[in-house]
């Protein structure tokens, strides 16, 4: 019964978290329409709010991989392990694009088209990060219920 309780805090951990990121994302694009708006593309300052953004990510894939939110999963149902490694690789190379988006934005001549271009390259990222982080949450949230329903026979 504990165990249960502490897999599901675990779980709400990693939903709240997502939803940190989600509403850190819209703020981004907020400001970026609102200056696209005024037409006053300021790319330095972009490339500063992206990089907060990266280090909150950063952190929240540093605590995945901790297994922080994935430990009661490991210890329910162990074949989950296997998916891991291939959440890091998607971590990895998510963090990899948006630093490769920082430097250019903060080039002295950043090497952007226009505002509008840079934008559609960061939704890109970001549409790829929603797609990893929905199918983490359906990954995990499957494997608490394998482990629930097993628990259900014994
Ligand atoms: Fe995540
Ligand atoms: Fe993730």
């Amino acid at each position: 019964m504990n165990q249960k309780t502490n897999s599901h805090e675990h779980l709400q951990f990693l939903l709240d978290e997502h939803e940190e990121i989600f509403s850190h994302m819209q703020e981004l694009k907020d400001w970026w329409a609102q200056l696209d708006e005024k037409g006053l593309p300021k790319f330095g300052e972009m490339g500063t709010r992206v990089k907060g953004f990266r280090d909150l990510l950063a952190k929240h894939f540093d605590d995945e991989e901790q297994e922080g939110y994935f430990k009661p999963v490991f210890d329910e149902a162990p074949g989950f392990c296997i998916m891991v490694p291939d959440f890091k690789k998607t971590h990895a190379e998510i963090l990899f694009r948006i630093d490769d988006f920082i430097t250019r934005l903060k080039e002295t001549e950043p090497p952007f088209q226009n505002w509008n271009k840079a934008l559609k390259e960061f939704e890109e990222i970001l549409a790829d990060l929603h797609e990893h982080e929905d199918q983490e949450v359906k990954m995990v949230q499957e494997a608490f219920n394998q482990s629930a329903s097993k628990k259900a026979e014994i």
